[in-house]
C-alpha cells in the first residue's frame, strides 16, 4: 500500500477552521497540516462571491505551491461560494465543509425541519437549501443568518455580555421550535457552542463541521482517492495573512499547545 505524507491544506478566513483542524488532527495523527487564515481580510461573510472566490484562490495557490494532497476549505462561505470554482481550477482534492454536514442533518432528522446558522453570504447563497432539497424536497429549512458571531469571536469577545446579547437577538425565534436538527453552518460557531445550545431543546442535534469533515476525509482514505500517510511525528505549520493576537490565544488553548509555527505572508 502506497503512502503519501505530503501534509493536507486547512484554510479559513480566520481562526474558525481550528475547529475543524483540531478534530482531523486529533482523528489523523500520522497526517501533517497547512492551515491558512486570512487574518488580514477577514470577515468573508459579508463580501461579495467574486472576492471570496478571489481570496481563496489566492489560498489555495499558496497551499497548491506548499504542495498539499488534499484542501479542506474549513470555511463554510468559501465552501458555499468558491468550491466549485476551486474545483475546476485545480487539480487537486478538495473538500468543502457544506456536504458532509447536509449528508449528516439529513440521515439524523426525524420531523425534516432542519435549521440553518450561518455568515450572511452563506445563508443568502442558499447552499444548504439548495443541497438539502437535492436530497429530499419535503425538509422544511428554517435559516438564520449570525453575521455579528465571526467578528465578536476574532475580536475575542468569546465570554462576553454582548455576545451572549448578540445571541439572543438572532436565536431567541419562534420558528426554530419545530427544528430537530441545527447545523452549524459556519466553522466559527462550535467556539459559541455553550451559548447557541440554549435556544434550543436538549433534543435537537446540533451539526457541526469538525466530525462530519473528519469522517469525510476518513472516507476519502478508505476509498484510496487520497493516500494516508505513514509518518510518525505530526507537523502542523500555521500561515496568517496578518498578525492576530486573539488566535494565538485561542489556538494555544483550543489545540492545546505552547508552541505554534507560525508565520506571516501577504499573498
Ligand atoms: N468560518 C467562516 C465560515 O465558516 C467565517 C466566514 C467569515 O469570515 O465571515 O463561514
Amino acid at each position: 500500500m502506497k503512502n503519501d505524507n505530503r501534509p493536507i491544506g486547512v484554510f479559513d478566513s480566520g481562526l474558525g477552521g481550528l475547529t475543524v483542524l483540531r478534530s482531523l488532527k486529533e482523528t489523523f495523527q500520522n497526517e501533517s497540516f497547512i492551515y491558512f487564515g486570512d487574518t488580514a481580510r477577514l470577515p468573508y461573510g459579508t463580501k461579495s462571491q467574486e472576492t471570496i472566490i478571489r481570496y481563496s484562490k489566492e489560498i489555495c495557490d499558496f497551499l497548491n505551491k506548499n504542495d498539499v494532497k488534499l484542501i479542506i476549505v474549513a470555511c463554510n462561505t468559501a465552501s458555499a461560494l468558491a468550491v466549485k470554482f476551486l474545483k475546476s481550477y485545480l487539480n487537486l482534492p478538495i473538500i468543502n465543509v457544506i456536504d458532509p454536514c447536509v449528508e449528516f442533518a439529513s440521515k439524523v432528522t426525524k420531523n425534516n425541519y432542519i435549521g440553518v446558522i450561518g455568515t450572511q453570504a452563506t445563508i443568502n447563497s442558499k447552499a444548504y437549501n439548495k443541497k438539502l432539497d437535492r436530497i429530499n424536497s419535503s425538509f422544511k429549512i428554517i435559516s438564520q443568518e449570525c453575521s455579528l458571531f465571526v467578528p465578536l469571536i476574532e475580536e475575542g469577545f468569546i465570554k462576553h455580555q454582548i455576545t451572549k446579547d448578540v445571541c439572543h437577538f438572532y436565536l431567541n425565534k419562534k420558528i426554530f421550535q419545530k427544528i430537530d436538527v441545527l447545523i452549524m453552518g459556519c466553522t466559527h460557531y462550535p467556539i459559541l457552542i455553550d451559548y447557541i445550545k440554549q435556544y434550543f431543546s436538549d433534543n435537537t442535534i446540533i451539526v457541526d463541521s469538525a466530525k462530519t469533515v473528519a469522517f469525510h476525509v476518513e472516507q476519502l482514505f478508505d476509498n484510496n482517492s487520497v493516500l494516508r500517510a505513514s509518518q510518525k511525528t505530526q507537523n502542523i505549520k500555521y500561515y496568517l495573512s496578518d498578525k492576530s493576537i486573539e488566535f494565538n490565544k485561542l489556538a494555544a488553548v483550543f489545540l492545546k499547545t505552547n508552541s505554534l509555527d507560525i508565520d506571516y505572508i501577504k499573498l
